[in-house]
């Protein structure tokens, strides 16, 4: 499905970002990975590249928009042009309630959820329009439509995320680059289990119609969709994959 195009991801070295670069190279892509797990991305791009080099990492921190600006010049060094994004990286934050969130913790989230997408998207949309098209896809949350408790800078930044989504899909649907969002729920991640007791993830799983977690390569599935050609008429959505969360 993805043959020849060139795709960027952050957060690649664990999780969604991984799974979604596995499926990405069994579908024909050209791989740009990065995050700032060096020893996880390197390990997985030597597992990708067979005969052919199909990918290549770069240590970048989300956080950091020079960061962005190498890695966009790596996909043109490397491969001539960049069709994907996927902005991906994110972290948890810590849980308390709002009246007691630390303010550098809220500070923390909001640089990596949410500035980080936009350095990101502004960078990617740049070379984008030099190859006359492009497909971004940001990985919000079922937390960027519903809140939650004692996650008040993560719910923001996940919200946030998806109205910038929509203004910039607007903004650059005549330069035929398309922008979209993906809401995975509760999946069976190091973000998750680093962040929540067993307690509160038997919890969580009851909160899904389907009754258990998500698998990374579900949320792959659909972020694959949304990447590719074959989703043409899709821009400026958000588009859920929480086995029935948001539907209650
Ligand atoms: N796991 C879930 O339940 C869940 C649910 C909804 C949304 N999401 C979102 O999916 C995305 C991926 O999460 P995951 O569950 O795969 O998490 P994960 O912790 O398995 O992977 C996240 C990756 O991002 C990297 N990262 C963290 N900070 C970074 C930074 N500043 N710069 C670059 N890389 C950085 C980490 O090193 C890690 O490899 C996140 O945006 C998360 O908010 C996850």
């Amino acid at each position: 499905m993805l043959k020849n195009k060139v795709a960027l991801i952050t957060g690649a070295s664990s999780g969604i970002g991984k799974a979604t670069a596995e499926l990405f190279a069994q579908e024909g892509a050209l791989l740009v990975l990065s995050d700032i797990d060096v020893d996880n991305g390197e390990k997985l791009v030597k597992q990708l590249n067979g005969n052919k080099k199909v990918a290549v990492f770069l240590k970048a921190d989300v956080a950091n928009e020079n960061d962005h600006q190498k890695l966009v010049t790596l996909a043109v060094d490397e491969f001539g042009k960049l069709d994907i994004a996927i902005n991906n990286a994110g972290v948890g934050g810590v849980q308390a309630k709002t009246g007691d969130y630390p303010t550098e913790a809220w500070h923390e989230v909001i640089n990596i959820n949410l500035n980080g997408v936009f350095y990101g998207m502004k960078h990617q949309i740049q070379a984008m329009r030099k190859n006359g098209k492009g497909s971004i896809v940001n990985i919000s949350s079922i937390l960027g439509s519903v809140g939650t408790q004692m996650s008040p800078a993560y719910v923001t930044s996940k919200h946030a995320m998806n109205g910038l989504t929509k203004a910039s899909a607007l903004e650059h649907a005549e330069e035929n680059i398309r922008v979209n969002s993906v809401g995975p729920g509760y999946m069976k991640t190091p973000l998750l289990a680093k962040n929540l007791d067993d307690d509160t993830l038997t919890m969580l799983t009851q909160l899904h119609a389907l009754k258990r977690l998500g698998k990374s390569e579900e949320v792959a599935e659909l972020i694959m969709w949304l990447a590719s050609d074959k989703a043409s008429f899709v821009t400026g959505s958000y588009h859920p994959v929480d086995g029935g969360y948001l539907a209650q």
